[in-house]
């Protein structure tokens, strides 16, 4: 009615049924790393989520006004701030899914590697307690190089004795993202019906968009997935030099990390047919992490599904990756162990 109207306007209702949360259970989400560049705005869209109903910010600094600030609007979850490593722990605590978008950022000229010497140690110490503190929580490392944090993490939650596969992602949802945006530019489809899988890991030629898989179908030219794969590929490096010395992508990354998070809650809450890509442990190929489609559920990976039909473009970039890939994994698995 008209009354009601002035009181309640229609798009702050349809907000309110959106974001009701009667039927959804507890759930702590923790991001560490919550005050930087990606963190801020990932807590901003964590906080939207109504699948969340404690969310921990934790950082080596700046987490309480961080978290001041989100926790004023006016959605479900709660909101605490943790700066420094004595309150790692309680930030840590309880938490079903812990997001780490700690370390630094690149600059232009550096590739993702060249960020290992700093993030290794800041993701095995964060990884540590983890293992320590919510050792069931589904983990979604950001931090890079993702090719190498990720068996760091594994390595640190094996020797803790608490790595669970099923439980450990390395999010490669901006890769996604990019490719259905660049697809859709190029295809002249819609962007939000286009689904695109992309497999591999998340450094250069590592990514791997599978376009002859992605829908809704465009006959385009050899020459034009030539160059969506590069730009795929390159998408990091296009924000990096765009941003000139200011660090890396950290609002697509901070909506591709929370499109990441909320399938994992999805799919801890029963949610069926939750699918995303991920770099997980995995049997696709012969190395011990891959990413492409899986499957959430109620423990983390219910199933991490294959390649699908591969064109003889994509078969010769997944030739290609496997070498650099390789020595990415061992190169994070051998500094788990030595230091
Ligand atoms: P940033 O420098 O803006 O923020 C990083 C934050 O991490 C800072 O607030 C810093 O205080 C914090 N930090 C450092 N050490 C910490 C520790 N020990 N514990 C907790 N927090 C700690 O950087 P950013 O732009 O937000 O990027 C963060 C990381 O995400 C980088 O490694 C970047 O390469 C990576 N990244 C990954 C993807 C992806 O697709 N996976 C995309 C973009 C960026
Ligand atoms: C990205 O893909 O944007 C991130 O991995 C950040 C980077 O360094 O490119």
């Amino acid at each position: 009615s008209v009354v009601r109207r002035t009181s309640t306007s229609g798009a702050s209702r349809l907000t309110r049924r959106q974001f009701s949360s009667e039927a959804a259970p507890e759930r702590k989400v923790a991001i560490l790393g919550a005050a930087g560049g990606i963190g801020q705005p990932l807590s901003l869209l964590m906080k939207l989520n109504p699948l969340v109903s404690t969310l921990s910010l934790y950082d080596i600094a700046g987490t309480p006004g961080v978290a001041a600030d989100v926790s004023h609007i006016n959605t479900r979850s709660q909101v605490a701030g943790f700066a420094g490593e004595d309150q790692l722990g309680q930030a840590l605590e309880g938490s079903d899914v812990v997001i780490i978008p700690a370390g630094v950022p690149r600059k232009p000229g550096m590739t993702r590697d060249d960020l290992f010497n700093i993030n290794a140690g800041i993701v095995k110490s964060l990884c540590t307690a983890i293992a320590k503190y919510c050792p069931n929580a589904l983990v979604n490392m950001i931090s890079n190089p993702v090719n190498s944090t990720v068996p760091i993490a594994a390595e640190v939650f094996k020797k803790a004795g608490t790595y669970d596969e099923k439980r450990l992602f390395g999010v490669t949802t901006l890769d996604v993202v990019r490719a259905k945006t660049f697809y859709a530019g190029k295809a002249k489809v819609n962007v939000s019906d286009v689904i695109v899988p992309v497999v591999g890991g998340h450094a250069g030629i590592t990514i791997l968009p599978l376009l002859s898989q992605a829908t809704p179908k465009a006959n385009l030219s050899d020459e034009e997935i030539v160059v969506l794969t590069k730009r795929t590929q390159d998408g990091g490096t296009e924000v990096v030099e765009a941003k000139a010395g200011k660090g890396s992508a950290t609002l697509s990354m901070a909506y591709a990390g929370a499109i990441f998070a909320d399938a994992c809650l999805k799919g801890l809450n029963g949610v069926p047919d939750v699918v995303e890509c991920s770099f997980v442990q995995s049997n696709v190929t012969e190395l011990p992490f891959f990413a492409s489609k899986v499957r959430l559920g109620k423990n983390g990976v219910e199933e991490v599904l294959g390649l699908g039909p591969l064109s003889d473009y994509e078969k010769k970039g997944l030739e290609a990756l496997l070498p650099e890939l390789k020595s990415s994994i061992e190169k994070g698995i051998k500094f788990a162990n030595s230091s």
